[in-house]
């Protein structure tokens, strides 16, 4: 059965191109039992006409707040906008042009949508369509960030043909992409619950190792894939601790965030919690070597040439884990490869005793360190394979709790 079945979606409609495709996502909500709500701005009517979305949805379309029932036309009817924002299980805005995200970045309330859109409590989803001059602009760029940043979800938009007969980044998703995307964020809310009285430990960040007061050699991890699945574990109802290595990130509200600096000092902080947790979540990119012997001054370029430095092998926390773990709880650990993948994460599977590897190719630029999207392939103690599709390392993070989740109520890790 699906997820949308018997759901509440409100369909925002504004004024682009893609107006037209907005006609094909109504047909697949119905399809799969969703009563839709459909608002569209004014400009939204010069390119499709409200009948087509009352026809499809069997209901009434709300254009402007201040018609009357049955006015002119007949194709609009009056409904109070906060019913259809407070009866939302989610809204979709499709598509969702660069003006009306700029309103909805802004706050600004002056039609029916952006209007309703503000009272809204339920996810919100866009998928935003335009020429891609109007997607890159700085204006526009800046606008879908302070919307993720509120929680807003994306999808698209993704590169193709264009209105003006021109390729690039600004084509909406295609409807069953935005449907695929709206059951994802619905099977997260109803398992919004899935960690609750769980204890997680989510390590995220580069370490760094110091080589002398003012020099360290580090790593290119962002920590954006750590602190997205200590978001995601909050949002499941677990309690979170995040033991950071340094990042240019915020942590998320909700969970006692430690920040560290080298790998020996996030080891005490894991293990000090092992005991207490029901699952250790690695995704630090934790440094395999320190050096030997850190002076105690700055030291000084001279005359030398050469600074020969020794590094010594810092302790494999994931392995420590893995090795003190009990019955019942649940080590996930992190393959960050560029050759190899599956040959390096089922070693690693192994040798750090993890119930579950997420590997990934860090060689593909378009995924991994730094990068806003990742796609991974799981392997689990059991032997069983997943490939993941490329994703938001949001939506990520919440696939990887929705798994230790359920790998926790199967009685945990062996
Ligand atoms: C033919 C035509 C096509 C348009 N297509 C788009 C589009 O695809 N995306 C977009 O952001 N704006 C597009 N616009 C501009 C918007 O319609 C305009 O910015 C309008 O103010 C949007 O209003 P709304 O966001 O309230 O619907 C188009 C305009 C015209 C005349």
């Amino acid at each position: 059965m699906s997820v949308l079945k018997g759901k509440r979606v409100l369909l925002g409609v504004s004024g682009g191109i893609a107006a037209y495709k907005a006609v094909e996502l109504l047909r697949l909500l119905t399809k799969e039992d969703a009563v839709v709500d459909v608002i569209m701005t004014p400009t939204a009517t010069h390119f499709v006409g409200p009948e087509t979305f009352r026809a499809l949805s069997g209901r009434p379309v709300l254009i402007d707040l201040f018609d009357r029932a049955g006015g002119e036309g007949g194709s609009t009817v009056v409904i109070p906008h906060l019913e259809p924002a407070e009866a939302a299980d989610l809204a979709i805005v499709a598509p969702a042009t660069a003006n009306t995200l700029a309103k909805m970045a802004l706050g600004i309330a002056d039609n029916a949508l952006v209007t309703t859109l503000l009272s809204v409590t339920a996810p919100v989803l866009a998928a935003p369509a335009m020429d891609s001059d109007m997607w890159l602009h700085p204006a526009t760029q800046a606008n879908v960030e302070l919307l993720r940043q509120r929680g807003v979800h994306f999808v698209g938009p993704g590169t193709g043909q264009l209105a003006r007969r021109n390729v690039g980044p600004g084509r909406m998703a295609e409807p069953e992409e935005i449907v695929a995307k709206a059951r994802r964020i619905l099977q997260g809310r109803s398992q919004s619950q899935l960690l609750a009285g769980r204890r997680i430990v989510v390590t995220a960040g580069g370490t760094r190792e110091p080589l002398d007061p003012v020099r360290f050699i580090s790593n290119r991890s962002s920590g954006k894939m750590g602190f997205a699945l200590a978001q995601a574990a909050l949002d499941l109802g677990a309690e979170v601790d995040l033991i950071a290595a340094p990042t240019a990130l915020a942590p998320p509200r909700g969970c006692r965030c430690v920040e560290v600096e080298t790998a020996l000092q996030m080891r005490r902080e894991v293990l000090e919690r092992l005991d207490a947790s029901d699952a250790v979540i690695m995704a630090a990119a934790v440094a395999d070597w320190r050096a030997e012997e850190v002076p105690e001054h700055k030291v000084k370029k001279g005359d030398a040439d050469r600074w020969t430095i020794t590094l010594v092998k810092n302790p494999d926390i994931a392995a420590e884990v893995g090795a003190r773990k009990k019955s019942g709880q649940v080590l996930v650990a992190f393959a960050a490869e560029t050759e190899r993948l599956r040959e390096h994460a089922t070693e690693k599977l192994k040798k750090k005793r993890a119930d579950l590897v997420v590997a990934n190719d860090v060689s593909r630029t378009e995924i991994g360190f730094g990068a806003d999207e990742n796609q991974v392939t799981l392997f689990y103690a059991d032997g069983r394979i997943e490939e993941l599709p490329q994703m938001r390392k949001e939506e990520l993070a919440l696939e990887l709790m929705q798994r230790v989740g359920r790998l926790l109520a199967q009685g945990g890790g062996a």
